[in-house]
């Protein structure tokens, strides 16, 4: 009995070490980020593009987001299992009359548990009025998403 569920446990570490040396982080799904918004990827093309939705949890845009297009590439979409990749989210709001646009770059993580993160960092500009206001037009920040599915 021993000897059997020693070699269970065997079994089972190897056929974890095997998978998650081979896993691939993949894109396509729905994903997550730490504060709370929700993107849907399309399966990826052969060239590596992609398109899907993103909703905000109405706090990088100040406004009440609805579902907004989205559309990205990712490098090297055969070999890579760490593979970088980019997007932009044309806002769609439910109040005002829709102004802008934000750029995600970032690489997409599988750990040691085959669990993925998306590492990003994002750019979001925003319409002003004139000139004089565009040293405030663009804001920085990182995102960190998680697969819901
Ligand atoms: C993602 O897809 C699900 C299922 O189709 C849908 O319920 C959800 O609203 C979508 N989310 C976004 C952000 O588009």
């Amino acid at each position: 009995m021993g000897k059997i569920s020693f070699s269970l446990i065997l079994a089972l570490a190897l056929v974890t070490i095997g998978a998650s040396s081979g896993s691939k982080c993949v894109l396509s799904g729905t994903w997550r980020s730490n504060w709370g918004c929700l993107m849907n990827v399309s399966v990826l093309s052969n060239g590596g593009e992609f398109s899907g939705s993103y909703q905000s949890a109405a706090m990088a845009t100040g406004d009440n987001a609805l579902p907004s297009p989205l559309h990205g590439v990712q490098q090297n979409v055969e070999q890579k299992q760490q593979p970088t990749f980019g997007f932009t989210v044309k806002w769609q709001l439910s109040e005002s009359p829709p102004t802008g646009i934000t750029v995600f770059v970032g690489q997409c993580f599988v750990d040691d548990q085959g669990k993925e993160a998306l590492q990003t960092k994002w750019l979001l500009r925003k319409e002003v009025r004139s000139l004089r206001d565009n040293w405030k037009a663009t804001r920085v920040g990182t995102n960190i998403f998680t697969r819901v599915k």
